[in-house]
This record gives C-alpha cells, structure tokens and sequence, in this order.
C-alpha cells in the first residue's frame, strides 16, 4: 500500500471555552471586548468567581461500572438535556448581529433554554418568534420615573407573558450600575463616547464592523422602538435613570403577584435573603454576584453556594452563576447543592467567535466535560452528585 499522502496542520478548531475567549476577543473591537470581559474596579469578584472553583478537588472512586450518560434536569418545570442555561446579557448583538436570536436557537437547538435579558439587543417578542419552545426572561425591577412606580415594570411582565415566556428571573443587585472602570476607560461609560480611534479599531474587524452596520443591534429593544444608536441612546437613558435602591422586598411582592409562573430571584449571595425570596413564593433563586460586575467585594458565588443550598434546597430550585467555564465547574456547583447552572460570558465568547454554531458549540462542549468528569469519577446520575464527592484542595492528598 502506498503512503498516504497529508498535509501536517496545527488548525484544531477551538475545543475549549478558553479557546472560544481568544478568539472573541479578537473578533470584536476593544470597547465591545470590555463590556463583554471585564467586571467592577479591580475585578477581584471577578477573578474570585473563577479562582473559587481550584479550591475543589474530587473524590473519586474506581470500577464502578458507571457512566453519565443522561444529564437531563428539570427546572422551572422544563425538562433541559444539560444542567447549563444561558443566563440574561443585554446587548448580545454587540457580541453578534444575532445577539439573543442567535443564543436562544443555539440553546434550544441544545435542548436547554435561554434566560432573555430585559436590556437585550432583541425583544421578546422577536426571539419568541424566532424560536420554538418557550424560553425564560430577566426583569429588572425598575420604577418608572415618569408615574413614580411601576408601570413600565408591570408592562414588561405583561409582554412577557403574552409572548409566552415560561419563567420570570428577577434579577436584585443592580439598584445602581457598577463601577465599571475598564468599560469607562474604553468608551463604554453612560453614554458611550465615540472617538475616531474607536471607529477606527472597531473598522480593524471589518466583519463585525460591516455585521453592525447592516443591523444596528445595540440593546434596549425592549425598552425602544427602533434599531440604531438614537434607539441605543434613549434605552441606556431610560436604563439608567430607572434604576431606584429604594426597591424593596415588597416590590419583589409586587412582582410575584403580577407574575402567573415560576419566579426566580437572581443575584442572591446570602441565606436569609434566599429564604426571604422563597417565603415570597418564589420557586428557585440564584446564586449571582453578576459575574463580579457589581458589587466589587462580593464573595464569589461559589462560595456563597452551599450555606444557600444547606437554607432552600429542597425547598427551592438553586441555580448558581459565576466563573463556570469547565464542564468540571458545573459537577463541583451540582455537587455544593445545585439544581442546576447558568453560563453568562462563555456563550457570548461562541457567539462573538462564530455566531449561533459558536453558542451551541459552547454548550457542546459544558456536556462534553460533564459527562467525563462523571464518568472518571465514578458517578452515573446528577442525583448521586453532594459534597462527599469533593476534598478542599489544600488536602486532598488522600
Ligand atoms: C455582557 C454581560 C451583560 C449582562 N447583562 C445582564 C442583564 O442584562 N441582566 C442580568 O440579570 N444579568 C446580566 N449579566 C450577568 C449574567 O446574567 C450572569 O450573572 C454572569 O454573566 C455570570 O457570570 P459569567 O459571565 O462568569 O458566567 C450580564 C453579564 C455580562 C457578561
């Protein structure tokens, strides 16, 4: 037989959520780069996030004849394959034209949902129409300025509803905007401030550049009619100048009593605050910190975790976000009490690198590693998964 003939090529596809980060990166301009990217101040809840998860090791056992095969949970009553959604990001169709299009048809075609923002760069009543099954949406729980209360809010939930929206997840810690000085620094404050170096750099990609241009997805489609910067301008004001701290528990009331489905609270890092919320009715929480985007000091939310779950596990669903990047991540949140995960950063890298095929691929790929972390760690079913599976890294020589 004669030799085969190949050419030797080093151009593996991107295989890891890592991989996916640097080519984003290297597909949007730089303002867009750090509105994606960076967190509040010194991003050390950032980096917390992340660094949370080294801190676990497994404890695994052997010749347990076991394999994952099945992941499916059920959350908010949907059965989803994998224990990952997409959590809200406003302003995806910066990352991609598609923006919340392109994430919520990647996370179905995935056989998960996606929690739509209420800053999304879509509406919800166009991604309910581009796709097929009913997703989740985010509110937050503005004022409205121009009654003193909530009018706008109450529209939202309506609109919501009546598109079809399956569950609502109001999103708490946002009572004011973090202080996101690399996003300032970039041009990314309230409002944007475009120099010709920016137009500039953001020309350097001329595939997201020309993509932009031709459909103008910014954000704030729920909150203006219209596409391009005047529509972007007045929905960042509008944002902006609703945000109230004054909001309290009874506006949390106020939600659940205009809201006929599962209620989440998102953005929960303390015990008696997620039994609060399930004293409320509300049916999960989620543990956030918005990916070390807001309160800069914030623990992260892994850590937060397994107090939360020792309260209102059982109870209430618990969902964690924050730093998941590893199908191994998602197996140590499940095994410190969650029901389930949400990713933020990690599906706006596929998009941004290669639209709805890249979110998909993302999502792909959390399955991937979960089901071979389990499976070398001896475990068959999610249900199996708790803390006796883990050992604090400092001493886990065993
Ligand atoms: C670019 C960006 C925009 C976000 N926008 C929202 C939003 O509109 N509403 C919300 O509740 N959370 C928002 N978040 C927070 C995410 O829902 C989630 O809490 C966070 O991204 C999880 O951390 P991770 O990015 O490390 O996965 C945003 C996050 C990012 C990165």
């Amino acid at each position: 037989m004669p030799a085969f003939k190949y050419k030797l090529s080093n151009k593996i596809g991107p295989i890891t959520v890592e991989d996916y980060r640097e080519l984003a990166e290297r597909s949007v301009p730089d303002m867009v780069w750090a509105y994606v990217d960076y967190g509040a101040e010194d991003m050390q809840t950032l980096e917390a996030n992340r660094n949370a998860f080294a801190r676990y090791m497994f404890k695994r056992k052997v010749l347990t004849g076991n394999e994952a095969t099945d992941l499916s949970v059920t959350i908010g009553g949907e059965t989803l394959s994998l224990p990952v959604l997409l959590a809200p990001t406003g302003s995806a169709g910066l990352s991609h034209w598609t923006g919340e299009v392109g994430a919520a048809q990647a996370a179905e075609n995935a056989g998960t949902l996606s929690i739509l923002s209420t800053a999304a760069s879509y509406s919800y009543e166009e991604v309910a129409e581009a796709t097929e099954k009913d997703h989740f949406f985010q509110l937050y729980p503005w004022a409205d300025l121009r009654t003193g209360r909530h009018d706008l809010t109450l529209s939202l939930i309506q609109r919501a509803q009546r598109a079809g929206y399956r569950a609502m997840f109001v999103t708490v810690d946002v009572q004011v905007i973090g202080n996101r000085e690399s996003e300032r620094k970039r041009g990314m404050g309230r409002p944007p401030i475009i120099t010709p170096a920016r137009v500039l750099n953001g020309a350097m990609k001329p595939k997201w550049w020309t993509a932009f241009l031709k459909h103008r997805r910014m954000g704030g489609r729920n909150l203006v009619e219209g596409v391009g910067a005047r529509a972007a301008m007045t929905s960042i004001n509008t944002q902006y100048s609703m945000m109230r701290p004054e909001l309290n528990w009874d506006d949390f009331a106020f939600m659940r009593d205009n809201w006929k489905g599962p209620l989440y609270i998102k953005g929960v890092l303390d015990a008696d605050d997620a039994q609060h919320a399930v004293d409320l009715g509300a049916t999960g929480v989620v543990v956030s910190n918005h990916g070390g985007r807001q309160l800069e000091g914030d623990v992260a939310s892994l850590d937060a975790l397994p107090a939360i779950a020792a309260r209102v596990g059982g109870q209430a669903e618990v969902l964690i976000d924050g730093g998941i990047r590893r199908g191994s991540d998602v197996v140590k949140a499940l095994c410190l009490g969650a029901d389930a995960v949400c990713i933020g950063r990690p599906y706006l890298y596929g998009l941004a690198a290669a639209g709805p095929a890249g979110a998909q691929h993302i999502i792909e790929i959390f399955r991937e590693e979960i089901k071979r972390t389990m499976t070398l760690m001896g475990v068959g079913s999610l249900k199996e998964l708790d803390s006796s599976w883990l050992l604090p890294a400092d001493t886990a020589i065993h």
